[in-house]
């Protein structure tokens, strides 16, 4: 595990709270931050004890106000490749993440910080919450996957207004094009999302990551090919110990206890 500078990791049971702590710069995105985030998603898909993950900025201003801008000053061609590469790679990684990870969006969500919230596969946000792709607005256009995220979540209309504009929308309009799952006062926004997740937490979690798997998956395929993946899927879960109890605490009339088995 590298030396993490400007992440924070809180953990509570089985639920991991992602925290990037740049304040001072909004939380903008330079290489380093970037790198952390690959390696802290890189550890918690490997702990078995972390179910859910909420990804969130320090600061009561911003998510993310984007990549970090003075990084990008200087870029070259081939290094302005190499950055969006990068990035996408660690951002599809989050999107593939087996585990449900919800971004907790507080303040601004600009830029590869609204790519970041993008590539998350569920957004809760603050009542002040601003939402933009203001990259045409600096030159260059968004590359961390935005172009293609944007338009799946919301339909090609409005991912094309919102990208040629370059202009914010507040929280409230991201709720209405579906951006957004849900919206809440900036003072309860994080204690809002933890129990957004307990809602998730209390299913079966073989279940969620696969449900989680077929969705994201179905994303590249044909619908016949998605359906077969489904069902092979379905087949799997019925060979665990959730599933037996599932149905039988069903049949029972109580409440299941799920094992991840
Ligand atoms: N990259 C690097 N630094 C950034 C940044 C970014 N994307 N966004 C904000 N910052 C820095 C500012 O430069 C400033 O640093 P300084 O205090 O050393 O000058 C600090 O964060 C605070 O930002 P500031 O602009 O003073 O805050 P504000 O409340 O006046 O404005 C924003 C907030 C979000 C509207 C404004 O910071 C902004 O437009 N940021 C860039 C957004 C963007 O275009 N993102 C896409 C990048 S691809």
């Amino acid at each position: 595990m590298i030396k993490l500078q400007y992440i924070r990791v809180e953990q509570d049971k089985n639920l991991a709270t992602v925290i990037i702590e740049r304040p001072e710069k909004l939380n903008a995105l330079n290489s380093q931050v970037i790198r952390e985030l690959g390696d802290v998603f890189g550890n918690l898909r490997e702990d078995d004890n972390v179910q859910i993950v909420i990804l969130t900025g320090s600061g009561d201003k911003a998510f993310v106000a984007g990549a970090d801008i003075a990084e990008l000053s200087d870029m070259t061609p081939i290094s302005a490749l190499n950055v969006s590469r990068e990035g996408q790679r660690i951002f599809a990684e989050i999107e593939r993440f087996p585990k449900p990870v919800i971004a907790a969006v507080g303040g601004y969500a600009l830029g590869g910080g609204c790519e970041l919230a993008l590539a998350c596969h569920m957004r809760v946000a603050s009542e002040n919450a601003r939402f933009g792709l203001p990259e045409v607005s600096l030159g260059i256009i968004p590359g961390y996957g935005g172009t293609m995220r944007l338009a799946r979540l919301v339909g090609l209309g409005r991912a094309v207004e919102l990208t040629l504009t370059g202009e914010m929308i507040d929280a409230a309009q991201a709720e209405h094009i579906g951006m957004v799952n849900a919206v809440y006062p900036q003072d309860e926004l994080l204690d809002k999302t933890r129990e957004f997740a307990e809602r998730i937490i209390k299913n079966g979690p073989i279940s969620v990551s696969m449900a989680l798997e077929s969705i994201y998956n179905a994303l590249d395929l044909s619908s016949e090919d998605a359906q077969d993946f489904e069902s092979a899927l379905f087949g799997l879960v019925a060979s665990t110990e959730d599933m037996k109890e599932g149905l039988t605490a069903f049949l029972d009339k109580r409440k299941p206890s799920f094992k991840g088995r």
